[in-house]
């Protein structure tokens, strides 16, 4: 996602602003219960995917130039077709290999590696989704449908992570939407970041940390070799790591790419990264503030990819590579791709130009997006990672 500072946010419309104030009264119900507090975990949940309610699960528009923000599939096709290319590398060593997409979005970067398979003519056997919003499940299936009803009989939506899978797992920025931890170092103590109700709206209130999180955190200062300062706030993301080792238990013989924006462990919790990674997105404005908003902003925060890595190696996963956004589809076949382009009209031209700037530009998507490919069995790196690699960063 992109954003730039906004010195204002946008007033949500009427028909908003009621959603908003129903997933208020629904959050403040939970705080009340849980007796006055819920970790932000618990409400960067709800706020995202309460059934009906949350900004995932409820009928608006997220994605592209009406939503809120903008994902690599949106910007560009090309995103999808290089994927695509590297996808067939490995399933030309994995039998009978499918895909599975996890957190489909729109459809459009289905939309775009089918397109890209079938032009490749290497279809895989099935392409399966895992999508937790059954709003926009059923969004990507009438897109689907829609855009490719020769191809419907091999697309399959998934209820759970299937068992023994062969082929290739893929997420574009999934990893950010999972809910985090937030907590803040407080004489040398770990406290949860909790949310209450104040007069005024939502509020931060601390409590001591549960173990898990305090665990956790004991875990990152072991790694980072010092421990983090008095006053330090940050985010602990628990669901991340299990989430991979689950990808993983379902992998038996293939490879994931796992994009998202991120950085190591080291530059997520560096000494003057004292407010932590977490971002919302309202019509393509970001700001730092997840309380207000409730269930019509999206709330995203940045991914430890040490994480992700340490827990794939736990699990019994290779690390194929890790690298930025823009290196993957530099050495994942983008000039293939662009092997027609001064063929096409001059509109086309300048605006697939302005495409792979934003995929591709250290200032937009290039630096802060980053790509980690994992692997189980028999497999050969794909060409991208042969090209560039930061696994040591990690
Ligand atoms: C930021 S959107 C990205 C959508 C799409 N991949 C793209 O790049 O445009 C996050 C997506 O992940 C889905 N999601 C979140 N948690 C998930 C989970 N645990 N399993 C599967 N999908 C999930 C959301 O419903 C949504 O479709």
């Amino acid at each position: 996602m992109q954003y730039t500072q906004p010195a204002t946010l946008p007033q949500p419309d009427d028909i908003s602003a009621t959603h908003s104030a129903r997933v208020a009264a629904y959050l403040r119900e939970r705080i009340e219960t849980a007796g006055g507090s819920i970790s932000f975990a618990e409400f960067m949940h709800e706020a995202l995917y309460a059934p009906g309610l949350g900004y995932y699960s409820a009928g608006t528009t997220k994605f592209g130039g009406a939503g809120d923000f903008i994902t690599a599939p949106e910007v560009s096709s090309i995103f999808g077709r290089v994927l695509a290319r590297q996808c067939a590398e490995v399933l030309g060593s994995v039998k009978n290999g499918a895909v599975l997409e996890a957190g489909a979005g729109s459809g459009k970067l289905a939309l775009d590696m089918l397109t890209a398979f079938e032009s490749m003519d290497a279809l895989p056997s099935s392409y399966n989704i895992l999508e937790v919003s059954a709003d926009l499940a059923d969004r990507q299936q009438r897109h689907l449908q829609d855009k490719l009803p020769h191809l419907a009989g091999r697309i399959h939506w998934l209820s759970e992570l299937p068992e023994n899978f062969d082929g290739i797992i893929i997420a574009n920025e999934v990893v950010d939407a999972l809910p985090v931890e937030r907590f803040i170092k407080r004489n040398s103590e770990v406290l949860q970041l909790r949310v209450a109700v104040g007069d005024d709206g939502f509020v931060w209130t601390e409590a001591r940390a549960p173990e898990k999180l305090s665990g956790f955190v004991t875990e990152i200062e072991a790694d980072l070799g010092h421990t983090l300062d008095d006053g330090y706030v940050s985010e602990a993301s628990l669901a991340a790591p299990k989430w991979v080792a689950d990808l993983a238990r379902s992998l038996r013989h293939g490879a994931m790419f796992l994009f998202d924006y991120g950085v190591s462990r080291r530059e997520y919790y560096a000494p003057d990264r004292t407010d932590g990674w977490l971002r919302c997105h309202y019509r393509h404005h970001a700001h730092n503030n997840p309380l207000i908003y409730p269930g019509i902003q999206d709330l995203t925060a940045w991914v430890d990819f040490s994480s992700l890595a340490a827990s794939a190696v736990k699990s019994g996963l290779e690390i194929l590579g890790y690298q930025t956004q823009s290196q993957f589809l530099l050495g994942g076949g983008l000039t293939i791709e662009m092997a027609g382009f001064s063929e096409l009209p001059i509109a086309d031209q300048l605006a697939l130009s302005g495409q792979i700037k934003t995929l591709t530009l250290p200032g937009e998507m290039g630096e802060n997006f980053k790509c980690i490919a994992l692997g189980r069995g028999a497999i050969s790196v794909p060409s991208a990672f042969q090209f560039a690699d930061r696994t040591e960063t990690l």
